[in-house]
């Protein structure tokens, strides 16, 4: 078996076998083989087409790099175990497939651009993956608040009942917090538009070669400006990280507010039994455990996030090994918030609203006294006059033990004559509701116009996604690309 990790190749021959275990990347970075196979395909055509390389060569290269492109996409490329990482083991699989011809792969390239190479282009679709999930689920949010515009609940200030709103604030809220997550991750995927490869080792190459083709053919915009800033930048992985952990916290606020609402307390929603899990001892129990498991997760996501900045934080300039723990941080945010936006997804459509119950936690009329002043002041009653006639006639409800909504108008117009039959229908929590027409409001045109909003946004994000190409569509336009010319 081929020991380039050891060997010539890394001039390692005299490390500790232990060390070199100890310190091997292969375990986590062969999550990027594919990338890594088709960064060298496109490396290689690059240095045949700046005659750096026989094309002949070139060819024997490329071609086998492609085929194990393919193999690998198949589940069938065994590589060499024993390497210090993933691109000691495709060079060292290359020299067995082809013998010295392999040793011209490497001109003017270091580890240090190629790992940066690999990562960024996981990450890049990884982020598309993830934002195609997120466009999803805020699409999905838009249309279930369109549906359930006509359910009416109390929206909680401290936790206590505030105002009555559309149910469809509600879902529009969620899905407003999980596209502003959308937008970061956006912007993780533009941290990762510059190719850093032909950065080298930390300085450039002395040979002439062709970056903006090599970005060209890995669908990057543009190439990285700075060869030494290139090397040690993880920027991008912290971007996603960071992405990542902010899906994560819109997704753990919403699966609060369901576990809430779906307890005896509130009950203003009720768990279909595809996502409810049962007690192993209490008979009775409809437990939330999907949404809980969400909350529980998320805290690996904002970990994954001190990790990454805790990681760059001190390092000088340049290349420094502590970099490979970028590794753990970076490779479990994807499977981490796509599991868990897959969750929500599957979940939610499984969660019926009790309209019933929201509107009983509204019927005592106590959610509406803003709304009884604001009828005062749309009679030409200064607020503050109008706060304190409501916050009188609340108190007497309170202290005779009865609703505000069960007030008379006779008894009403003791505490203001402004406080009329007219005033009064303002305690109607669906008259509220529909009152509420300030942009952003509840109100329906209010919340129609905050929908479209919305609808456009997930439209663009998906759109972003999608502009982001394929492993298989790249490794067809290196394929097609002269080696020549
Ligand atoms: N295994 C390393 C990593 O994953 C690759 C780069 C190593 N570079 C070096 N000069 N030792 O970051």
């Amino acid at each position: 078996m081929s020991t380039i990790a050891r060997t010539g190749a890394t001039g390692g021959a005299g490390m500790l076998p232990e060390l070199v275990a100890w310190s091997s990347s292969f375990e986590h970075d062969r999550a990027f083989l594919h990338e890594d196979l088709l960064g060298s395909a496109a490396h290689v055509t690059m240095l045949a087409r700046q005659r750096l390389v026989e094309v002949q060569d070139a060819k024997a290269l490329r071609d086998a790099l492609l085929a194990m492109h393919a193999e690998a996409t198949a589940g069938e490329l065994a590589l060499p175990p024993h390497e210090e990482d993933v691109h000691m083991a495709v060079e060292s699989e290359l020299g067995r497939r082809l013998g010295a011809v392999a040793g011209r792969l490497h001109t003017a390239r270091s580890r240090n651009d190629q790992v940066a190479l690999d990562l960024r282009m996981y990450v890049r679709a990884q982020a598309a993956t993830t934002l195609r999930q997120t466009a999803d689920l805020c699409a999905y949010l838009g249309e279930r608040a369109r549906a359930e515009r006509d359910v009416v609940l109390p929206a909680y200030t401290h936790r206590q009942r505030a105002q009555p709103i559309s149910a469809g604030l509600l879902f529009g809220a969620w899905a407003t917090q999980l596209s502003r997550a959308g937008d970061l991750l956006v912007h993780a995927l533009d941290s990762c538009e510059r190719s850093p490869i032909g950065a080298g080792a930390c300085s450039g190459s002395s040979l002439p070669i062709d970056r903006a083709l090599t970005a060209r053919l890995l669908g990057f915009s543009r190439v990285s400006l700075n060869a030494l800033d290139t090397v040690g930048d993880r920027d991008f992985a912290l971007d996603w990280t960071w992405a990542g952990a902010r899906v994560l916290l819109a997704l753990s606020r919403l699966s609060t507010d369901v576990i809430d609402f779906a307890t005896s307390e509130f009950g203003f929603v009720a768990l279909d039994g595809e996502i409810a899990a049962g007690s192993s001892m209490m008979p009775q129990k409809k437990n939330p455990d999907m949404f809980e498991l969400v909350r529980g997760e998320s805290a690996r996501g904002v970990g994954n996030v001190v990790a990454m900045l805790t990681l760059v934080k001190g390092l000088p300039t340049g290349y420094n090994r502590d970099l490979q723990e970028d590794r753990r941080a970076t490779l479990e945010t994807g499977p981490l918030v796509q599991g868990a936006l897959r969750a929500v997804s599957l979940s939610l459509p499984r969660v019926a609203l009790v309209p019933e119950r929201c509107a009983a936690a509204l019927a005592e009329g106590f959610t509406q006294a803003t709304d009884l002043a604001e009828a005062m002041v749309r009679k030409g009653v200064p607020f503050r006059e109008a706060y304190k006639a409501v916050g009188a006639l609340v108190r007497h409800a309170v202290d005779h033990k009865r609703s505000l909504a069960s007030i008379s108008p006779k008894v009403a117009a003791d505490f203001h004559p402004a406080l009329d039959a007219e005033a009064l229908e303002a305690l109607s929590p669906t008259t509220a509701v529909h009152a509420k027409e300030s942009e952003g409001g509840t109100g329906p045109r209010a919340l129609e116009a905050q929908l479209a909003v919305l609808r456009e946004h997930a439209e663009r994000l998906r759109k972003r996604a999608d502009a982001v190409p394929t492993l298989e569509a790249i490794a067809r336009a290196i394929a097609k690309e002269p080696l020549e010319g």
